[in-house]
């Protein structure tokens, strides 16, 4: 099987000792840094902006993931690159011309993801998704860390995976929200590619041991 890839979500991180904690994303055997960026307008909280996102792409030695729950994105796009994004991915419940927003990350050398909230059905990517590099299931509303995985996103997975083969692409397939141990398995044998943790990681007694937990997890 192919394996699998780790982003632990910087949202989780301790903001007073943030350099510590993105060595600890450097020494693990995390693949990607999350960085979840809010409006307060798309989700109901502010978490942090491109400065702060600067100062993490500083110091990071892995690529930036970055998830944009703000509106209208495309305002922001060459400020997230220029500000070390690899990967950005946009809700598709933000973007009225999301075909144009996703040509835009492209121009910019980046990996285009969409997101998708938790109501909103995977076949409304079907003529985006050739053009998707990423799509990323919210497993909780957005907005905050900690919260409950919802259930419905196994059977998404698995909807996701079909829809793009039958489009003939190939999609990274990444889970947001809610995730640790005691999901990581199913979610990966129903298809999930990228795991997302935040609390999990982060509130863990050894963080590092738990990015390798996670790491080493096997599909069932
Ligand atoms: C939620 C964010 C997530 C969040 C996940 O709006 O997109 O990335 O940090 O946190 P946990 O893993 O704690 O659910
Ligand atoms: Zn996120």
């Amino acid at each position: 099987a192919k394996q699998h890839l780790i982003a632990p979500s910087i949202l989780a991180a301790d903001f007073a000792k943030l350099y510590d904690d993105i060595q600890m994303v450097n020494n693990s055997e995390a693949d990607w840094f999350h960085i979840d960026i809010m409006d307060g307008v798309f989700v109901p909280n502010i978490s942090f902006g491109f400065p702060v996102m600067q100062a993490i792409a500083k110091h990071a030695k892995k690529p930036l993931d970055v998830h944009l729950m703000i509106v209208d994105p495309d305002r922001y796009l060459k400020t997230c690159k220029d500000n070390g994004a690899a990967i950005i991915t946009v809700h598709y419940e933000a973007c009225t011309h999301l075909h144009r927003t996703l040509a835009g990350i492209k121009e910019l050398g980046c990996k285009a993801g969409v997101a998708l909230n938790p109501h909103t059905p995977v076949s409304l990517l079907k003529d985006v998704i050739q053009d998707i590099d990423l799509v990323c299931l919210m497993s909780v509303n957005p907005g905050f860390g900690g919260q409950k995985f919802i259930e419905r996103t196994y059977s998404k997975i698995k909807e996701l995976r079909a829809l793009a083969l039958q489009e003939g692409t190939d999609v990274m397939i990444e889970i947001d929200g809610g995730v640790g141990l005691g999901n990581a398995s199913k979610l990966l044998a129903a298809g999930a590619d990228v795991l997302v943790a935040g609390s999990f990681v982060f509130n863990s007694e050894n963080p590092i041991e738990t990015v390798k937990e996670l790491k080493e997890v096997d599909p069932t």
